[in-house]
């Protein structure tokens, strides 16, 4: 091979850009190609006498934690905590160049690239020589692609519609970069604090072939060791059965060296040593080495194990660790230990696994998942499922935006240029999924610049459609506050956007002042009903909240086209106050929609719950409280502090906030509303009922959260009824498949009553659950991920706020103290309760709603939008569109491409009807376009469904998959089905 390098060097030197590209192309290229992934992989031995080694150099650069990306990218700001000097010594441009160029002069040598966004933006400001030369390590397999994801997402706290669009950009610039030698064949999640069953499942249906990772609870861990299944088959969907087998293995360090052999400038460590008259450590170094992997060994099946190289930020000067290495390699090859001797060799994680696969050894099987984590008996991560609620809430608001706003593009034949300013959130999307980012558990200035990431990525990407309307998005409208509606003179265009894909009625709300009256009117000039209603004092005052709006006009905006607008206009008519609210002053209060009927006694704090269908009635009660946050200096275990990422409340029994000291009463034909008023003026909960919806909405506002007192608070809200639910509950994965929870149970290990409420707290990114054995069921979904469980029988609680004033010795430094505008932060959401006695309805409902509340419309201002093509008609319900947008692949840059993703949102087995296999027809699908072709991809999108061949691996437990294996199963064409929990991706060619 080195001879080829010596070619590169002697035909391009001397010559200029472009004949360089074209001489590499037409004659260094060939020479290379089939050379990366498993054909790149170095001899292991099967002979059980050897153990083979495989040192596997890695990148771990976290895209903002401490530091912010930029900051990261670039090797700024030095202060910080972190390893030595108290400084985190962190460039991520600096290590991509030494990198480079130590592999580029050892072929040996090999290094694993996982985080996009850095090697992304490293390789645009490159030459094309430098560029060269990577390609060719990359074909070589000398530089390989591992993970792949345009950040290391986080399992806890993302949604899976983020995932898959941030996993989806990072893989498609690598295939359309480097092609398949681009192709990250394993995903790696070595830092996420515990591990879900849906990103697995999401993982094998993009074509990986397992997964490693490195945090689990610590007596999980100790038992997998014990009983030999760090390794394992994941069964991580029943639903798509051999589809979703993931092959998984958990790292034995962490993803760290073993102690005492970390090398890089970061570090402390000794150097090899072996010169033999001076200086010189070699034998002492090599005995602990080789105990340390044969202790290793014992905990593994096969005669493979691997070695981690490298932490964050390491590799900023490469050669440290790789002059290192190679002499480890050197006296490490045929090193005895007795019978046994090693086999010492630069590897890479998918070398690793096929080392596995082709030891033909049976592995176990998991069919549950790695929550929460747990790193010692009172460290469980389940605090940062609710850690910065405000951050979490935007999150999912730029996600949704990002959904929208690609589909608009398309929708409203946007030229390529201004599709591609799309790109930008696109990617800010992906960075915030990162471990530390949607997790809260970043330093402070961190998640400011994450912010301001996403507004400026909002207003960018908005810009796109506001060059012929001056068009305002009124992105304050959670705190009830829009510029352009509260200063109305006469007529207001209002455009509503539905981003599902069937049609829907929508409740919306526009803040208005309180000096006129209006009329709402639609496209052919009928009019919309409205009710007005006040805008309680504890929203008006939030602060920084800056709006004249002290009504908001609520409208039911009905049958909303797929994917389409309604055009509004909304008309002061005459300067005269809204009609009064009506207020009672009573002791028993109603509220109703065509669903239930509630009716809250005050005296008892308790609302009577009555289905209307049904008539069947229930107890139904919501309470607020807080748990205090235990405070420490985090010496021992038990002095352990509550922070952002961990949960440890200082006993557990939560302190309600008591009832309500006064209700207010708003009914209505549109929705019903009680504001409750609580003692601590700090929180405040509004209850809804919208006519048109099955459910019950829980508008929550908390904040500023008062520490004076020298006390941490988690607050919570708990919703309690009459279901035996025996222990048992059911939170989402991703907000995908909903997994069984039992209370102080872990189907794979024995848990110890030391943390009693921590420990039963799981990550909720869409819905929370409690039934009983007839199927009788209350539900609550979220706007944004939040912790949550059932704690008592008959009740599921989720966390909706925490403040807390010590940090949890977890690295980020500081305790999870969020103040804004001078105050503790003031965070507001909702829930929707859903109660219901059948089973079928129960599902129907939990599975519909969270879509809607997920794809929340889109209010635009100043704007009428008629798109240019638009979906026929409405997707069967069980279906939904989850992708739509235009790409610019790497095999035809200047065409028209369409990205698209269906989605069944059903289980097996949950509804009869519903979770029957749905046909999706293409070519019918859309009006305005011709369909040239469809082509059906991995998850991805970056590689075509056909060249997908997985590694299989032999388990125990073979089981049959609930649902038969279905390949590409067709008709005529471009009708597709779809079967449960399946999400089908296509790249459809069209044309006008
Ligand atoms: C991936 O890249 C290869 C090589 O350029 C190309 O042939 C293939 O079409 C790409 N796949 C997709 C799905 O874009
Ligand atoms: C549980 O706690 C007991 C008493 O502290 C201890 O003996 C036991 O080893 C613990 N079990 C686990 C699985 O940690
Ligand atoms: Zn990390």
């Amino acid at each position: 091979m080195k001879n080829i390098r010596d070619k590169i060097q002697q035909l391009t030197t001397g010559k200029d850009d472009n004949m360089r590209k074209i001489i590499f192309a037409i004659s260094v290229l060939p020479l290379v190609l089939a050379g990366c992934g498993y054909e790149s992989c170095p001899q292991v031995s099967s002979d059980p006498n050897i153990l083979n080694v495989h040192l596997v150099p890695h990148s771990h650069d976290d895209v903002g934690w401490l530091k912010t990306v930029d900051q990261y990218y670039l090797g700024a700001n030095r202060d910080g905590w972190y390893g030595w000097e108290e400084v985190q010594r962190a460039g991520v441009q600096y290590t991509l160049d030494t990198v480079v160029t130590e592999l580029y002069y050892n072929l040996e040598r090999k290094y694993i690239q996982v985080e996009t966004a850095y090697f992304w933006r490293w390789w645009n400001q490159q030459d094309q020589e430098t560029k060269e030369i990577v390609h060719l390590l990359v074909q070589e397999g000398q530089l390989e692609f591992i993970g792949g994801g345009w950040s290391m997402n986080d399992e806890g706290a993302a949604h899976y519609a983020a995932i898959v669009d941030q996993m989806s950009l990072g893989l498609r610039i690598l295939n359309d970069t480097f092609g398949e030698c681009g192709r990250p064949r394993v995903a790696w999640q070595i830092d996420p604090f515990g591990h879900s069953k849906e990103q697995a499942s999401l993982f094998a249906n993009m074509g990986f072939d397992g997964l490693f990772f490195g945090r689990l609870d610590w007596r999980d861990k100790t038992r997998r060791e014990n009983e030999l299944e760090m390794e394992m088959v994941w069964k991580s969907s029943q639903d798509l059965g051999l589809n979703s087998d993931l092959f998984t293995g958990v790292l034995f360090n962490n993803y760290g060296p073993p102690d005492g052999f970390c090398w890089d400038l970061l570090c402390n460590d000794e150097p090899l040593m072996d010169h033999p008259l001076l200086e010189n450590n070699i034998d002492e170094r090599m005995e602990k080495f080789s105990e340390y992997v044969l202790k290793q060994a014992k905990y593994y099946k096969s005669n493979n194990i691997v070695l981690t190289m490298g932490m964050d930020f390491h590799y900023q000067a490469a050669h440290s660790w790789f002059m290192n290495l190679d002499v480890l390699i050197k006296h490490g090859n045929g090193f005895k230990v007795g019978e046994r001797e090693l086999n010492v060799f630069y590897s890479t994680p998918s070398c690793y696994l096929q080392s596995l696969l082709d030891s033909g050894i049976s592995w176990p099987t998991k069919t549950d998942d790695f929550f929460p984590y747990a790193s010692d008996p009172h460290a469980y991560w389940s605090g940062y499922f609710s850690s910065r609620p405000t951050s979490k809430g935007m999150i999912r608001d730029a996600e949704r935006a990002l959904k929208i706003l690609t589909q608009l593009a398309f929708f409203t034949k946007q030229s390529r240029e201004k599709t591609l300013t799309l790109e930008k959130l696109k990617q800010t999307v992906g960075v915030i999924q990162h471990h530390d980012a949607v997790t809260g558990t970043e330093k402070q200035h961190v998640t400011d610049d994450y912010h301001r990431r996403i507004h400026l990525a909002l207003e960018e990407s908005f810009s796109v459609f506001s060059l012929e309307q001056n068009i305002n998005i009124c992105n304050m409208l959670n705190i009830s506050q829009c510029l352009v509606s509260e200063n109305l003179e006469d007529n207001l265009a209002i455009s509503v956007y539905n981003p599902l894909s069937r049609d829907r009625t929508i409740n919306i709300r526009i803040p208005i002042a309180e000096d006129g009256t209006y009329t709402l009117q639609d496209e052919i000039a009928e009019l919309i009903p409205t009710q007005i209603l006040p805008i309680p004092e504890h929203v008006l005052s939030i602060p920084g909240r800056n709006s004249y709006a002290k009504f908001e006009l609520v409208a039911t905006v009905e049958n909303i086209p797929p994917l389409g607008f309604t055009n509004l206009i909304l008309t002061k008519t005459a300067r005269n106050p809204p009609k009064p609210v009506k207020k009672r002053k009573t002791t028993l209060f109603k509220l109703s929609n065509n669903k239930v009927q509630l009716v809250y006694k005050h005296k008892k704090n308790r609302f009577c719950l009555t289905d209307k269908m049904t008539g069947k009635e229930s107890n139904f009660d919501l309470d607020i409280m807080y748990y205090v946050g235990h405070r420490g200096n985090n010496s021992e275990f038990e002095f352990r502090a509550s922070g952002a990422y961990i949960f440890r409340p200082d006993g557990d029994n939560p302190i309600s906030f008591g009832p309500p000291v006064s209700v207010e009463e708003y009914p209505g034909e549109l929705v019903d509303e009680l504001h409750f008023k609580y003692e601590e003026e700090w929180v405040n909960i509004i209850i809804r009922t919208y006519k048109t919806e099955p459910l019950i909405e829980i508008d929550w506002t908390v904040g500023p959260i008062p520490v004076s007192d020298g006390i941490g608070k988690e607050v919570i809200i708990r919703y309690s009824t009459d279901i035996e639910n025996n222990g048992e509950f059911f939170t989402d994965s991703n907000g995908r498949q909903l997994l069984s929870r039992i209370r102080d149970y872990r189907p794979t290990f024995e848990i110890n009553m030391t943390e009693p409420t921590a420990q039963n707290y799981y990550p909720v990114n869409s819905k929370i659950l409690i039934r009983d054995e007839a199927g009788s069921e209350l539900g609550v979904l979220v706007d944004r991920s939040q912790g949550g469980g059932s704690i008592q029988d008959g009740s599921v609680e989720l966390m909706v706020h925490r403040r807390l004033l010590d940090d949890d010795a977890f690295g980020v430094g500081e305790a999870l103290n969020e103040t804004e505008f001078g105050v503790g932060l003031v965070a507001r959401g909702k829930h929707w309760v859903l109660r219901n006695s059948e089973p079928e309805v129960a599902t129907a409902e939990h599975r519909l709603r969270a879509m809607e509340l997920f794809y929340q419309p889109l209010l635009i201002f100043n704007s009428q939008i008629s798109p240019e093509i638009s979906l026929n008609t409405s997707v069967p319900e069980n279906l939904h569109i989850l992708s739509l947008e235009r790409i610019f692949p790497g095999f035809d840059p200047e065409g028209e491409y369409l990205l698209l993703r269906v989605e069944h949102i059903f289980q097996v087995d949950e509804h009869p009807i519903y979770s029957q296999s749905t046909t999706l027809n293409i070519r019918t699908l859309f009006s305005g376009l011709v369909i040239d072709w469809v082509e059906e991809t991995g998850l991805a999108g970056n590689i075509w469904k056909d060249d997908i061949s997985r590694f299989s691996f032999q388990h125990e437990n073979n089981y049959i998959p609930v649902y038969l294996e279905n390949t590409r199963r067709e008709k005529d064409g471009l009708e597709f089905v779809i079967d449960p929990m399946e999400i089908r991706t296509f790249i459809v060619k069209y044309s006008f």
